[in-house]
């Protein structure tokens, strides 16, 4: 999938790290996160794959205080296999940690913990039964994957939340298989399927699903479908034109654009200038020139008779 997002430029706003983290995967963590934070469930937080940061930015500002927030990535060093040599090489050739970590401070006072690490060490690096929730968006192929997913369920608490990314996309069978694999025969319970994500616990979903649905029933921007498939029941979110992600804080470098200059007030009645005389049309008489003051008593003096033809002369003249 292309970047469209500049990987040398600070970042003001989350949709400017570049990634793959749409609106509606967006708007599902932070629903997932903040339902764990109102429930007075605390654990740490983990992410395998960042990449340029974008939903590991999103993650770490759900970090309470007495919790920790560990991300993982090769960051351009040796993959564990060629196989994973050349996916890496081929997707993320751009990938610095610099990179990571200059994009997660323009939104953070803090790095959370970092490993460079192929996302085997995790299980060696986080305890077991800590986490109550982990990102899965490292390797894309199957024994990977498969591993990874064995990882986070033994970091997870009972009621914690795994996500896995890329789970149905076409470039990335390894991650169907390992996903599908687990829900069949490794316990894992689907809550909910993103176009991207596939949201699962080891613990009881129901709960989680049924407040949910509440929540997607009512929004006219998410589509909503409910299946069962192998005893499980999968809702299924699509995001409709026009979803948008939640509202994300700016990141340091956003520069507030200048106040707006009032705009002058409107004139007042009597401010308006007069209009400027406007030339009368051709159709509208002239006014008549005032008689002279001589002709006018010349007039007046003559007999009536006179002073009629008098002035109908005048009149036929000035016409
Ligand atoms: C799809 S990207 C992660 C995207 C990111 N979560 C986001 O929201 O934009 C996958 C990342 O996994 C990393 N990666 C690939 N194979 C890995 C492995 N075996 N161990 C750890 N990280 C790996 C890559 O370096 C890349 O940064």
């Amino acid at each position: 999938m292309a970047i469209a997002q500049s990987i040398d430029k600070n970042p003001t706003e989350l949709d400017d790290v570049p990634g793959w983290f749409p609106p509606l995967d967006q708007l599902l963590f932070t629903w997932f996160l903040e339902r764990q934070e109102k429930g007075g469930f605390r654990g740490d937080l983990v992410e395998l794959g960042v990449y340029m940061g974008r939903s590991a930015i999103l993650l770490g500002r759900h970090r309470q205080d007495d919790e920790e927030f560990t991300v993982c990535d090769l960051f351009g060093g040796e993959a564990p296999d060629g196989a994973n040599q050349a996916e890496t090489a081929k997707s993320y050739s751009s990938l610095s940690r610099q990179a990571f970590e200059r994009n997660y401070l323009s939104f953070h006072d803090t790095l959370p913990r970092v490993l460079e690490a192929p996302s085997s060490v995790i299980s060696s690096e986080v305890k077991p039964g800590t986490c109550r929730f982990v990102h899965i968006d490292a390797s894309h192929l199957y024994e990977h994957v498969r591993d990874d997913i064995g990882a986070a369920r033994d970091l997870l608490l009972p009621e914690g939340v795994v996500v896995l990314d890329d789970f149905r996309s076409e470039h990335t069978p390894g991650v169907s298989v390992a996903t599908w694999e687990a829900v069949l025969n490794r316990g894992l319970r689907p809550i909910c399927l993103s176009t991207q994500k596939l949201y699962g616990t080891w613990g009881d979903p129901e709960p989680v699903q049924e407040e949910l649905l509440v929540m997607l029933e009512e929004r006219t921007d998410i589509g909503l479908s409910v299946q069962d498939a192998a005893g499980h029941r999968l809702v299924r979110a699509r995001a409709n034109k026009g979803l948008q992600a939640p509202p994300f804080p700016h990141s340091r470098h956003y520069t507030p654009p200048e106040p707006q200059q009032p705009a002058a007030p409107a004139p007042t009645p009597a401010a308006v200038p007069a209009p400027a005389a406007v030339p009368a049309p051709a159709s509208v008489p002239a006014p008549r020139r005032p008689r002279s003051r001589a002709r006018r008593i010349g007039v007046d003096l003559m007999p009536p008779i006179l002073t009629r033809a008098v002035r109908r002369t005048l009149a036929n003249r000035s016409r």
